[in-house]
């Protein structure tokens, strides 16, 4: 099981500080923007500047089977399907133009029907998200440019998480794939469901590592490094999905048991923002009893 696999639900519980959510992604377009002035110039020079990526699709992929939880995009949190509180929190993303749900199974698909989600039925080969992404969108008839993935299992993702994104990877043509980080608390630091990640000046990804990167020489946990938690959303370019599922795994991807590193290992560039994201991922049936909880704690429901 590769809890941070793509198809996979993430399993991330970060903390949050209390900054908000909005400060950082403005930051991070702020810095994509001048980034792109940069990048358009070399495109330019190397005569492969792109045409920019207006188009964004938000796509819920979700499976009826699953080892650790059967049904779980249908379990009720305080009167509403799972699948339904995700796709309303997407259909209030701003760069999406539309949110469809991507399921192999009748009864997601009728119950995302009955609140009124738009469908695409995939078939019970795809092997992890991105693989039923990259199905669904090459089964609409209107083409996009970006397709995001948003796991089912995170009824609280913020819009403006999934529009960051969008942005991010809008302003970084020589990017394939965007995705968002989080501070990691010290206590998930030699968590091995908690996938870190380092990025250089620019705001790539430089690695994703089950482990603890970078790594202190004490061999403890430095309190004063930004230590930085991989949050389980990310957007991609419609292109390179199409391409992506016929690349074969990597050693690294293969050694950390990570489907991004196989973007890497391949040479494409991936984009990370910033944001303070307090994960509740839905990973067992407790975690529903915690949601519930939580939501009436801060009247969401
Ligand atoms: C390692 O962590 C300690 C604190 O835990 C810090 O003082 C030190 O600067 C860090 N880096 C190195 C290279 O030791």
């Amino acid at each position: 099981m590769n809890p941070m696999s793509i198809c996979t639900p993430s399993s991330s519980h970060s903390s949050s500080s209390g900054s908000p959510t909005k400060a950082w992604i403005i930051h991070g377009v702020v810095v994509g923007a001048a980034i792109v002035a940069a990048i358009g110039a070399r495109g330019y020079l190397l005569g492969r500047s792109r045409r920019f990526r207006s188009r964004a699709i938000g796509i819920i992929p979700a499976r009826f089977a699953s080892s650790r939880f059967q049904g779980k995009p249908l379990v009720n949190i305080l009167g509403k399907p799972m699948i339904q509180r995700t796709w309303e929190r997407a259909k209030l993303a701003t760069t999406l133009d539309r949110v469809v749900v991507a399921t192999d199974d009748e009864k997601i698909a009728d119950c995302c029907r009955r609140f009124g989600a738009d469908v695409i039925m995939t078939s019970e080969s795809c092997r992890n998200g991105a693989e039923r992404c990259s199905e669904a969108v090459q089964k609409l008839e209107k083409k996009y440019d970006i397709v995001v993935n948003i796991q089912g299992d995170e009824p609280l993702i913020e819009p403006e998480i999934i529009d960051g994104i969008v942005k991010a990877l809008q302003v970084t043509p020589d990017a394939v794939f965007s995705t968002a980080v989080t501070p990691l608390k010290p206590e998930d630091a030699f968590d091995t469901n908690r996938v870190k990640c380092v990025v250089d000046n620019l705001g790539y990804a430089i690695y994703f590592s089950r482990g603890l990167i970078p790594f202190n020489k004490s061999g403890k946990v430095n309190l004063h490094f930004p230590y930085m938690l991989h949050l389980g959303i990310q957007s991609y370019d419609c292109e390179f999905l199409k391409l992506y599922p016929k690349l074969e795994p990597t050693p690294l991807q293969l050694e950390e048991d990570l489907e991004q590193l196989k973007i890497l290992e391949n040479g494409y560039k991936i984009k990370v923002i910033k944001v303070d994201h307090d994960a509740h991922g839905v990973d067992t049936p407790e975690d529903v009893k915690k949601i519930e909880s939580l939501m009436v704690e801060k009247n969401l429901s």
